[in-house]
Protein backbone atom coordinates (compact mmCIF):
# COMPACT_ATOMS: atom_id res chain seq x y z
CA UNK A 1 0.00 0.00 0.00
CA UNK A 2 0.95 3.47 -1.07
CA UNK A 3 0.54 6.39 1.11
CA UNK A 4 1.30 10.25 0.81
CA UNK A 5 2.86 11.72 3.88
CA UNK A 6 3.59 15.58 3.77
CA UNK A 7 5.02 15.89 0.36
CA UNK A 8 5.78 12.36 -1.09
CA UNK A 9 4.33 9.36 -2.21
CA UNK A 10 5.92 6.19 -0.22
CA UNK A 11 4.92 2.45 0.76
CA UNK A 12 3.37 2.76 4.15
CA UNK A 13 5.98 0.60 6.10
CA UNK A 14 8.50 3.87 5.26
CA UNK A 15 5.94 6.34 6.61
CA UNK A 16 6.79 7.55 9.82
CA UNK A 17 5.22 9.86 12.52
CA UNK A 18 6.60 11.97 15.71
CA UNK A 19 4.81 10.75 18.47
CA UNK A 20 4.54 14.36 19.22
CA UNK A 21 2.49 14.57 16.49
CA UNK A 22 -0.46 17.35 17.40
CA UNK A 23 -3.27 14.82 15.39
CA UNK A 24 -1.84 11.67 17.82
CA UNK A 25 -1.43 14.15 21.25
CA UNK A 26 -4.38 15.91 21.12
CA UNK A 27 -6.78 14.85 17.75
CA UNK A 28 -5.48 18.03 16.78
CA UNK A 29 -6.85 17.83 13.11
CA UNK A 30 -9.42 17.84 10.16
CA UNK A 31 -10.34 15.07 8.18
CA UNK A 32 -12.02 14.27 4.74
CA UNK A 33 -13.44 10.98 3.44
CA UNK A 34 -14.00 11.32 -0.66
CA UNK A 35 -15.47 9.00 -2.97
CA UNK A 36 -15.01 8.49 -6.67
CA UNK A 37 -17.75 7.46 -9.50
CA UNK A 38 -16.77 6.39 -12.44
CA UNK A 39 -13.17 7.00 -10.95
CA UNK A 40 -13.54 10.46 -10.78
CA UNK A 41 -13.81 12.27 -7.31
CA UNK A 42 -17.28 12.99 -6.39
CA UNK A 43 -18.09 16.65 -5.46
CA UNK A 44 -14.55 17.31 -4.69
CA UNK A 45 -15.06 21.13 -4.55
CA UNK A 46 -17.59 20.61 -2.13
CA UNK A 47 -15.40 18.35 0.49
CA UNK A 48 -12.20 20.91 -0.45
CA UNK A 49 -14.40 23.56 0.64
CA UNK A 50 -15.65 21.91 3.85
CA UNK A 51 -11.81 21.13 4.48
CA UNK A 52 -10.92 24.74 3.85
CA UNK A 53 -13.55 25.98 6.62
CA UNK A 54 -12.57 22.72 9.01
CA UNK A 55 -8.84 24.33 8.83
CA UNK A 56 -9.97 28.18 9.48
CA UNK A 57 -12.53 27.33 11.93
CA UNK A 58 -9.05 25.38 14.16
CA UNK A 59 -7.09 27.07 12.80
CA UNK A 60 -4.56 25.55 11.34
CA UNK A 61 -2.86 26.89 8.55
CA UNK A 62 -2.26 24.86 5.56
CA UNK A 63 -2.20 26.81 2.22
CA UNK A 64 -1.62 23.76 -0.32
CA UNK A 65 -4.63 22.41 -0.83
CA UNK A 66 -4.78 23.01 -4.40
CA UNK A 67 -2.35 20.01 -5.58
CA UNK A 68 -3.82 17.89 -3.89
CA UNK A 69 -6.63 17.10 -5.88
CA UNK A 70 -3.39 15.72 -8.62
CA UNK A 71 -1.60 14.27 -5.86
CA UNK A 72 -4.95 11.96 -5.14
CA UNK A 73 -5.23 10.84 -8.33
CA UNK A 74 -2.08 10.01 -8.59
CA UNK A 75 -2.24 7.85 -5.70
CA UNK A 76 -5.17 6.22 -6.55
CA UNK A 77 -3.30 5.09 -10.08
CA UNK A 78 -0.06 4.03 -8.23
CA UNK A 79 -2.24 1.69 -5.67
CA UNK A 80 -3.65 0.49 -9.05
CA UNK A 81 -6.84 0.50 -7.86
CA UNK A 82 -9.06 -1.13 -10.46
CA UNK A 83 -12.88 0.25 -9.94
CA UNK A 84 -14.04 3.06 -7.29
CA UNK A 85 -11.78 4.59 -4.45
CA UNK A 86 -12.21 5.68 -1.25
CA UNK A 87 -9.98 8.31 -0.28
CA UNK A 88 -9.17 9.39 3.26
CA UNK A 89 -7.46 12.90 3.34
CA UNK A 90 -6.23 14.39 7.06
CA UNK A 91 -4.45 17.33 8.16
CA UNK A 92 -2.75 18.07 12.08
CA UNK A 93 -1.21 20.92 13.37
CA UNK A 94 2.39 18.77 13.26
CA UNK A 95 4.70 18.16 15.67
CA UNK A 96 6.43 20.57 18.42
CA UNK A 97 8.78 19.23 20.79
CA UNK A 98 7.14 20.12 23.63
CA UNK A 99 3.37 19.08 24.66
CA UNK A 100 1.70 22.10 25.51
CA UNK A 101 -2.52 22.47 24.73
CA UNK A 102 -1.98 26.26 23.36
CA UNK A 103 -0.71 26.75 20.08
CA UNK A 104 3.05 25.79 19.97
CA UNK A 105 5.49 29.16 20.16
CA UNK A 106 7.46 27.38 17.41
CA UNK A 107 5.51 27.63 13.84
CA UNK A 108 4.62 24.15 13.29
CA UNK A 109 4.69 22.89 10.32
CA UNK A 110 1.05 20.79 9.41
CA UNK A 111 0.93 16.99 8.85
CA UNK A 112 -0.89 15.84 5.86
CA UNK A 113 -1.82 12.35 5.16
CA UNK A 114 -3.91 10.89 2.67
CA UNK A 115 -4.64 7.09 1.81
CA UNK A 116 -6.99 5.03 -0.53
CA UNK A 117 -8.41 1.94 -0.85
CA UNK A 118 -10.65 0.26 -2.74
CA UNK A 119 -14.66 0.91 -2.05
CA UNK A 120 -17.80 -0.99 -3.04
CA UNK A 121 -20.74 0.53 -0.97
CA UNK A 122 -23.38 -2.32 0.14
CA UNK A 123 -26.23 -3.08 -2.26
CA UNK A 124 -27.49 -5.18 0.48
CA UNK A 125 -27.81 -2.30 3.05
CA UNK A 126 -29.24 -0.37 0.85
CA UNK A 127 -32.19 -2.45 -0.53
CA UNK A 128 -32.85 -4.79 2.67
CA UNK A 129 -32.24 -1.66 5.20
CA UNK A 130 -30.67 -1.32 8.33
CA UNK A 131 -31.28 -1.34 11.97
CA UNK A 132 -29.85 1.98 13.85
CA UNK A 133 -29.95 2.17 18.34
CA UNK A 134 -29.95 5.51 19.62
CA UNK A 135 -27.58 6.96 21.87
CA UNK A 136 -26.71 9.63 23.51
CA UNK A 137 -24.56 12.88 21.68
CA UNK A 138 -22.10 13.02 23.97
CA UNK A 139 -20.02 14.95 21.17
CA UNK A 140 -18.70 18.74 21.65
CA UNK A 141 -20.32 21.47 20.29
CA UNK A 142 -18.67 21.75 17.12
CA UNK A 143 -19.65 19.23 15.43
CA UNK A 144 -20.00 21.20 12.24
CA UNK A 145 -15.96 20.87 11.95
CA UNK A 146 -14.84 17.55 10.74
CA UNK A 147 -12.37 16.95 13.55
CA UNK A 148 -10.62 14.43 13.70
CA UNK A 149 -11.72 13.94 17.48
CA UNK A 150 -13.67 11.00 16.93
CA UNK A 151 -14.50 9.34 20.06
CA UNK A 152 -17.57 9.47 21.27
CA UNK A 153 -18.42 8.52 17.92
CA UNK A 154 -15.99 5.25 18.30
CA UNK A 155 -17.78 4.34 21.22
CA UNK A 156 -21.59 5.24 19.80
CA UNK A 157 -20.76 2.82 16.94
CA UNK A 158 -18.99 0.36 18.56
CA UNK A 159 -22.38 -0.35 20.61
CA UNK A 160 -24.38 -0.14 17.55
CA UNK A 161 -21.91 -2.80 16.11
CA UNK A 162 -22.41 -4.73 19.26
CA UNK A 163 -25.95 -4.66 18.83
CA UNK A 164 -25.84 -6.11 15.20
CA UNK A 165 -26.92 -2.34 13.99
CA UNK A 166 -24.97 -0.69 11.49
CA UNK A 167 -24.90 3.14 12.71
CA UNK A 168 -25.81 4.61 16.00
CA UNK A 169 -28.17 8.02 15.86
CA UNK A 170 -26.91 10.64 18.18
CA UNK A 171 -29.68 12.03 20.42
CA UNK A 172 -29.11 15.47 22.46
CA UNK A 173 -31.34 17.00 24.61
CA UNK A 174 -34.56 15.25 23.44
CA UNK A 175 -33.96 16.27 19.44
CA UNK A 176 -31.96 13.81 17.16
CA UNK A 177 -28.49 15.76 15.24
CA UNK A 178 -27.39 13.29 13.21
CA UNK A 179 -25.68 9.21 12.87
CA UNK A 180 -21.86 8.67 13.75
CA UNK A 181 -20.69 9.17 10.55
CA UNK A 182 -24.37 9.95 8.72
CA UNK A 183 -26.74 12.79 8.63
CA UNK A 184 -30.49 11.57 9.56
CA UNK A 185 -33.48 12.04 7.34
CA UNK A 186 -37.37 11.13 8.51
CA UNK A 187 -40.64 11.58 6.41
CA UNK A 188 -43.55 12.29 7.50
CA UNK A 189 -46.76 12.95 5.05
CA UNK A 190 -44.74 13.20 2.02
CA UNK A 191 -42.10 15.68 3.57
CA UNK A 192 -38.93 15.23 4.48
CA UNK A 193 -37.47 15.99 7.48
CA UNK A 194 -33.31 16.84 8.89
CA UNK A 195 -31.74 18.59 10.66
CA UNK A 196 -30.79 22.33 10.58
CA UNK A 197 -27.33 23.14 9.23
CA UNK A 198 -25.80 23.71 12.66
CA UNK A 199 -23.11 23.69 15.12
CA UNK A 200 -24.75 20.26 16.19
CA UNK A 201 -24.54 18.61 12.99
CA UNK A 202 -21.85 17.99 10.16
CA UNK A 203 -23.19 19.37 7.09
CA UNK A 204 -22.89 16.31 4.84
CA UNK A 205 -22.12 16.62 1.37
CA UNK A 206 -24.78 13.91 0.73
CA UNK A 207 -27.17 15.81 3.08
CA UNK A 208 -27.10 18.15 0.76
CA UNK A 209 -27.47 16.29 -2.39
CA UNK A 210 -30.77 14.92 -1.13
CA UNK A 211 -32.01 18.43 -0.35
CA UNK A 212 -31.16 19.49 -3.77
CA UNK A 213 -33.15 16.40 -5.14
CA UNK A 214 -36.13 17.55 -3.02
CA UNK A 215 -35.94 21.09 -4.80
CA UNK A 216 -35.70 19.93 -8.20
CA UNK A 217 -38.57 16.68 -7.79
CA UNK A 218 -40.99 19.29 -5.67
CA UNK A 219 -40.37 16.76 -2.88
CA UNK A 220 -41.32 19.03 -0.01
CA UNK A 221 -38.98 18.74 2.62
CA UNK A 222 -37.87 20.34 6.35
CA UNK A 223 -34.76 21.36 7.69
CA UNK A 224 -36.00 20.90 11.13
CA UNK A 225 -34.81 19.03 14.39
CA UNK A 226 -36.98 15.90 15.14
CA UNK A 227 -37.67 14.97 18.81
CA UNK A 228 -36.95 11.63 19.57
CA UNK A 229 -40.28 11.22 21.47
CA UNK A 230 -41.88 12.17 18.04
CA UNK A 231 -40.16 9.42 15.88
CA UNK A 232 -42.76 7.20 15.63
CA UNK A 233 -45.53 10.08 14.12
CA UNK A 234 -43.07 9.24 10.88
CA UNK A 235 -43.00 6.49 8.36
CA UNK A 236 -39.45 6.52 7.07
CA UNK A 237 -36.66 7.01 7.94
CA UNK A 238 -32.89 6.91 5.98
CA UNK A 239 -29.38 8.10 6.57
CA UNK A 240 -26.96 9.56 4.53
CA UNK A 241 -22.94 9.88 3.68
CA UNK A 242 -19.91 9.66 1.03
CA UNK A 243 -20.01 5.62 2.06
CA UNK A 244 -23.80 4.81 2.89
CA UNK A 245 -24.80 7.03 -0.14
CA UNK A 246 -28.90 7.03 1.08
CA UNK A 247 -29.54 3.96 3.36
CA UNK A 248 -33.01 2.85 4.30
CA UNK A 249 -33.46 2.29 8.12
CA UNK A 250 -36.13 -0.08 8.58
CA UNK A 251 -35.32 -0.81 12.40
CA UNK A 252 -34.50 1.72 15.03
CA UNK A 253 -33.59 0.08 18.41
CA UNK A 254 -36.59 -2.74 18.83
CA UNK A 255 -38.88 -1.12 16.35
CA UNK A 256 -39.48 -2.28 13.25
CA UNK A 257 -40.63 0.22 10.93
CA UNK A 258 -43.17 -0.47 8.15
CA UNK A 259 -42.75 -3.84 8.31
CA UNK A 260 -39.10 -3.79 7.72
CA UNK A 261 -39.79 -2.46 3.96
CA UNK A 262 -37.84 0.50 2.48
CA UNK A 263 -40.27 3.43 2.14
CA UNK A 264 -41.46 4.68 -0.79
CA UNK A 265 -39.56 8.41 -0.86
CA UNK A 266 -36.54 7.25 -0.05
CA UNK A 267 -36.63 4.70 -2.56
CA UNK A 268 -37.12 7.07 -5.12
CA UNK A 269 -34.22 9.54 -3.68
CA UNK A 270 -32.21 6.22 -3.91
CA UNK A 271 -32.99 5.93 -7.58
CA UNK A 272 -32.20 9.61 -8.63
CA UNK A 273 -29.04 9.40 -6.67
CA UNK A 274 -28.24 6.17 -8.40
CA UNK A 275 -28.66 7.36 -12.32
CA UNK A 276 -26.44 10.52 -10.64
CA UNK A 277 -23.80 8.22 -9.59
CA UNK A 278 -24.27 6.70 -12.53
CA UNK A 279 -23.91 9.34 -14.86
CA UNK A 280 -20.91 11.38 -13.12
N1 LIG B 1 -18.49 10.78 7.60
N2 LIG B 1 -22.18 13.41 9.84
C1 LIG B 1 -21.00 13.01 10.35
C2 LIG B 1 -20.76 13.14 11.81
C3 LIG B 1 -20.01 12.47 9.48
O1 LIG B 1 -18.82 12.08 9.97
C4 LIG B 1 -20.30 12.36 8.09
C5 LIG B 1 -19.28 11.82 7.13
C6 LIG B 1 -21.56 12.77 7.63
C7 LIG B 1 -21.93 12.68 6.18
O2 LIG B 1 -21.17 13.58 5.41
P1 LIG B 1 -20.91 13.35 3.86
O3 LIG B 1 -22.22 13.17 3.22
O4 LIG B 1 -20.21 14.58 3.44
O5 LIG B 1 -20.05 12.10 3.77
C8 LIG B 1 -22.46 13.32 8.54
C9 LIG B 1 -17.44 10.25 6.75
C10 LIG B 1 -17.95 9.42 5.64
C11 LIG B 1 -16.42 9.53 7.60
O6 LIG B 1 -16.43 9.73 8.82
O7 LIG B 1 -15.57 8.84 7.06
Amino acid sequence: MLVFLNDKIIPIEESHLSPFDRGFLFADGVYESIRTYNRKLFHYEDHLKRLKRSLKEVVIDFKELGSLENTIYELIKKNEIKNEALVYLQITRGAALSRTHSFPKEKTSPTIFISVKEFKESTEEQSRGIKVILQEDIRWLRCDIKSTSLLPVVLANQKASEEDAAEAILVRDGIITEGTHTNFFAVKDETVFTAPRSKLILSGITRGIVLDFCEKFKIDFKEEFIEKNDLKSFTEFFITSTTKEITPVTTIDYWKINDGEPGKITKSLQSVFKKVTEDY
